[in-house]
């Protein structure tokens, strides 16, 4: 029930922060310590590199995982989309492992993947919030979200429990392999969790920037870096879905070879500017668009924030800002829609679940 939320969305939006808590209870044993199924942990282990499938909202939270997966475990990941890993499948790996993202468990293009790798003998686990969905039951193994159901369209808190299981599952790999990290994921999600709370309660400011950007327009750049580009597209993707905005997801540096010329007086073009090791050239391109006229909203956090800078983000471990980053995107397409009378939670041509390929 949504309570006395006027919008599913809204309400899903806010419960992100009580969503990453559970992860961290489900995911932790009677000592506070991270824990894993034994059987994922050996699958894992055991592959020499893992193919992450999935559509969507589902595919952009794969694309974080990659840095996850390689950057903390050391393990070789590819990202695809279902739809097109069918008929255009790379040559695989010696001991490949298939990842399945799926909030909803049924999406038609993913299961059609599914049952190709299982017809090739492959091992799968599908991480997902609906546990006895069908992509759940065909796959060898399954790492629940927890997120609770979630009923708008456009998803969101199921984006952010995928990272965040991902980052537990990256963390869990470290360990198997004897990888000593300095950091505790669960303390660390716990501290996304107050962010995320610390963001949800900065509505009016971010509705603001909503009517501010994006009442008129017709349409509206993401634009980022490493992670930061990654989460533009699904800010990109959110947009487009409920406030019907045109709206691209770059990144940064890919403007100069084609995208700028789109660029015009007025075009609103939000900028993550979260990763550090990037802030410079982020920031350059940020001074391009905005020289051809660009409306620039810089999104930033402590560490990389400049004068200026429309939302600076609570700091949190760099590699878990995309679930920090995300909240204030989704918020920003959540009050375009609204200020352009569109149906926030049943969008046009679009359903919860695609059940047809
Ligand atoms: C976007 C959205 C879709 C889904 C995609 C995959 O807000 O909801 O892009 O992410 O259809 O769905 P699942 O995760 O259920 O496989």
């Amino acid at each position: 029930e949504k309570g006395t939320y006027p919008h599913y969305m809204l309400k899903e939006i806010d419960e992100q922060p009580f969503v990453i808590r559970n992860i961290i209870k489900q995911y932790q044993d009677a000592n506070g310590q991270l824990k894993l199924d034994q059987n994922i942990r050996s699958a894992v282990k055991e592959a020499d590199r893992i193919y992450i499938v999935a559509c969507g909202t589902s595919y952009h939270a794969g694309l974080v995982g990659k840095q996850f997966l390689e950057g903390i475990a050391s393990v070789p990941v590819e990202v695809h989309i279902a739809s097109e890993f069918v008929y255009n499948m790379p040559l695989l790996s010696q001991k490949p492992l298939f990842v399945f993202i799926s909030q909803s468990g049924e999406t038609a293009d993913s299961r059609a993947v599914l049952v190709e790798v299982k017809r090739l003998g492959h091992k799968a686990l599908t991480i997902t919030n609906v546990p006895g969905s069908t992509l759940s039951r065909e796959a060898d193994h399954t790492l629940n979200l927890y997120a609770g159901p979630e009923i708008a369209v456009a998803s969101t808190k199921a984006y952010t429990a995928q990272i965040a299981v991902l980052a537990i599952l990256a963390v869990d790999t470290a360990r198997a392999k004897g990888i000593t990290l300095d950091f505790d994921p669960l303390q660390e999600l716990a501290i996304v969790a107050n962010a995320m709370e610390a963001l949800t309660d900065q509505k009016e400011n971010i509705e603001r920037i909503a009517r501010e950007y994006l009442s008129v327009t017709r349409n509206c750049f993401f634009i980022g870096r490493a992670v930061d580009f990654y989460v533009g597209m699904e800010g990109a993707l959110k947009l487009k879905e409920i406030s019907y905005i045109q709206a691209e997801g770059f990144a940064g540096g890919e403007l100069k070879h084609g995208t700028i010329a789109l660029i015009e007086d007025g075009t609103p073009v939000i900028a993550l500017a979260t990763q550090s090791h990037v802030n410079l050239s982020i920031r350059g391109n940020v001074k391009e668009v905005a020289a051809r006229g660009a409306d620039v909203c810089v999104i930033s956090t402590e560490v990389t924030k400049e004068e200026g800078d429309r939302i600076v983000l609570p700091e949190v471990h760099e590699y878990l800002t995309p679930l920090v980053s995300v909240v204030p995107l989704q918020l920003l397409a959540y009050y375009a829609a609204l200020h352009r009378d569109c149906d926030v939670d049943k969008p046009r041509n679009l359903a919860k679940s695609v059940t047809v390929e």
